[in-house]
């Protein structure tokens, strides 16, 4: 509570600010992008983050009620949050407008006014659900343009700050070193640089195999890969056959606490005195390999050469919090739980956040 919280009202559009456009309600698949919005917005005004004490799981499930609800609306450009305002109470004679927030480097040309007007314009009436304009998105490139689809409920598309086409990593042969019972080995895979942002869909359709994504997920996925790929320091490498065929990939960049998925285990570390680990460090983002050359020493090679070529002194990721192969090969490796039962929105699961110092043990 504040001592001086001024109640304002309106009751006609304003006719003199002409209302922004392309501020939308926020679909469910599109949490990820304004949970950060949220939490920046929340920490802010009040002083606090609302991701502290309970790792910020009433607040998301506040956000996600809004989401649901058609109460949330944000303009998104290229996969950023500009602008975005909810309609927090509603009765039939009223709607509360809340949460404004404008991203920080758009402050100061306007847009909080002319995003006020758009969220009156499309203000849920008498308590139901915000009217749905035709969804147009600003997107700047062909490649980046994702179809306005929606998640299953409950399955796992959360994101991992992330990569780009990696530096100049030299490109190495694996032996292949098959114990009993898998398919023929693949003695032709070579790991390199990759350009992810150019064979995106080659690397998406080896996660949908090696880790199980539906159409829909693999849209956002796409989506959210291809903004990550414009961050500093994010690197790329991937497997490929002799004949070009991309079989595994790996990626990850510097770690920055307002990354979303740091603003998500933050809470978790700092429960567990492990807070440090989100300074100097270099995230694993994603992680996979074809099912039919797995256990054949790739994701070991892809990952240990990728934090080879980094500058930071140690790796921090997420798994899913199981004894699955992952969480064996990141032991393996020399990664360490940092803390469990993390939970990310739309991940029915819980995670382990783990961290290893560079470079990674090798055998
Ligand atoms: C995790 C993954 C990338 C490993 O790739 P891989 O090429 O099979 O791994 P490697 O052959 O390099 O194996 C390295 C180590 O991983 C562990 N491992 C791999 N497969 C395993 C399995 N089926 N069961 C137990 N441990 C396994 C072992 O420690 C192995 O070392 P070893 O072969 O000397 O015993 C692969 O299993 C995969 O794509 N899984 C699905 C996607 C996924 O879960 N990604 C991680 C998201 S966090």
């Amino acid at each position: 509570m504040r001592s001086h919280q001024p109640l304002m009202i309106t009751t006609t559009m304003p006719s003199n600010v002409t209302p922004y456009p392309l501020v939308c309600p926020v679909r469910k698949d599109e949490m990820g992008l304004i949970m950060p919005a949220c939490v920046a917005m929340f920490t802010e005004e009040v002083g606090v983050s609302p991701l502290a004490c309970d790792g910020g799981l009433l607040y998301q499930a506040r956000v996600a009620e809004l989401v649901g609800s058609g109460r949330s609306f944000a303009r998104v450009e290229d996969g950023q949050v500009i602008f975005k305002a909810e309609v927090g109470a509603v009765t039939p004679h009223a709607c509360q407008i809340q949460g404004i927030w404008v991203a920080p480097e758009y402050r100061g040309r306007g847009l909080s006014e002319t995003g006020m007007a758009a969220v009156l314009g499309l203000r849920p009436a008498r308590g139901g659900p915000g009217r749905q304009p035709v969804r147009q998105r600003l997107q700047r490139g062909g490649p980046s343009r994702v179809p306005a689809r929606r998640l299953p409920r409950g399955r796992r598309v959360h994101e991992r700050p992330v990569l780009t086409p990696s530096g100049p990593a030299s490109s190495v042969p694996l032996m292949s070193h098959p114990a009993a019972g898998p398919p023929p080995a693949p003695r032709d895979v070579t790991v390199g640089p990759l350009d992810l942002a150019a064979r995106v869909d080659d690397a998406l359709a080896v996660q949908a195999l090696a880790f199980g994504l539906t159409d829909d997920e693999i849209g956002v996925r796409r989506h959210i890969v291809l903004r990550h790929m414009a961050t500093p320091g994010a690197r790329a490498l991937g497997a490929t056959t002799g004949t070009g065929r991309l079989i595994g990939f790996v990626y990850g960049l510097p770690n920055h606490r307002s990354y979303w998925w740091s603003t998500i285990v933050a809470p978790y570390l700092r429960a567990e005195g492990h807070d440090d680990w989100l300074d100097d460090s270099f995230v694993i983002t994603e992680l996979h390999v074809h099912p039919a050359h797995q256990k054949y020493g790739v994701g070991r090679a892809l990952i240990t050469m990728l934090t080879d070529a980094v500058v930071q002194p140690r790796s921090i990721l997420s798994a899913i919090d199981a004894e699955t192969p992952a969480r064996g090969l990141y032991r393996d490796l020399g990664y360490c739980d940092l803390a469990r039962l993390v939970h990310f929105p739309s991940a029915r699961s819980p995670y382990v956040v783990m961290g290893a110092h560079l470079p990674l043990r090798r055998r």
